[in-house]
């Protein structure tokens, strides 16, 4: 379980997050979406200890997370970040192993049970056969799949994917929500997933928290957070909430 309590970040004099407070349960997904600017990324940065909070605790049961050393908040919480670039040169193969880091002994030793782990990884997100190749000539769908598979092999209980799927075509982005999905319930994993589509958020997620300027603006269940009301006014747009023919979940179409 990821508990976030009272985040505030800032940089330099302009305050990116006020006091954010949100938690995700272990088995579930919980999609966090806003216009661009509106802190997701930072959001997503300042829970993995990448960017420096102004106030604030993120802690998992008993662990207070921003003040353990890097490589053990690792076996806590993996990350996808939005722009990352891998190094090029590096296989796929190599690039899911690094995920095994915070788990290597001092002379950096990867034993059998590593690669077990990342060998399933790279399963789970269909890229086993990519694994010779190097990262550097992979599609940007591809890669994003490695890095899911990198963040995977790391076998954390809380997974941050920052727009995981903006490089996925139709069939991966379904396919990736769908796993993530499963993965979750099946592994009893906390999901927090930056996302811009909000017809995935809407289908996928088992909550839905809205970020517009720093502040959460609303969090639910997708039809208590999408609504027209709450999506126009975030966005600067008219929008129309229909009901999925199939799913009953909200559709939000921009409207005029
Ligand atoms: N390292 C930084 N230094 C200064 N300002 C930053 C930094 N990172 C983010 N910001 C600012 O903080 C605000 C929130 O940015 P953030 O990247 O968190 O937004 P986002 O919701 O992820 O947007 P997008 O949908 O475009 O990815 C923006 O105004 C951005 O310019
Ligand atoms: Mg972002």
């Amino acid at each position: 379980m990821l508990m976030i309590e009272g985040l505030s970040v800032s940089f330099g004099p302009r305050r990116a997050l006020h006091s954010i407070s949100l938690e995700v349960h272990s088995g579930e997904v919980v999609a966090l979406i806003g216009p661009n600017g509106a802190g997701k990324s930072s959001l997503i940065r300042a829970v993995s200890g990448v960017v420096p909070v102004e106030g604030g605790r993120v802690r998992t049961n008993d662990t207070d997370l921003l003040a353990i050393p890097p490589l053990r908040r690792a076996r806590h919480l993996a990350v996808v970040p939005q722009a990352v670039s891998m190094p090029p040169a590096f296989t796929v193969w190599e690039t899911a192993l690094l995920g095994r880091t915070p788990y290597l002994n001092f002379l950096g030793q990867v034993s059998a049970g590593d690669e077990q782990v990342a060998r399933a990884a790279l399963a789970k997100v269909d890229a086993l056969p990519l694994v010779a190749r190097r990262v550097g000539e992979l599609s940007g769908g591809e890669q994003q799949r490695v890095l899911l598979a990198r963040a995977l092999t790391q076998s954390t209980p809380i997974l941050l994917l920052d727009e995981p799927t903006s490089n996925l075509d139709l069939h991966y982005q379904v396919g990736f929500m769908e796993m993530v999905c499963s993965l979750a319930k099946s592994d009893n994993l906390a999901v927090l997933v930056a996302l811009h589509d909000l017809n995935l958020a809407a289908r996928y997620a088992d909550r839905v928290a809205l970020l517009v300027d720093g502040s959460l603006a609303a969090v639910g269940t997708p039809p208590e957070v999408l609504t027209a009301g709450h999506i126009s006014e975030a966005y600067r747009l008219p929008v129309e909430v229909v009901p999925h023919p199939f799913a009953g979940t909200p559709l939000v179409l921009p409207g005029d």
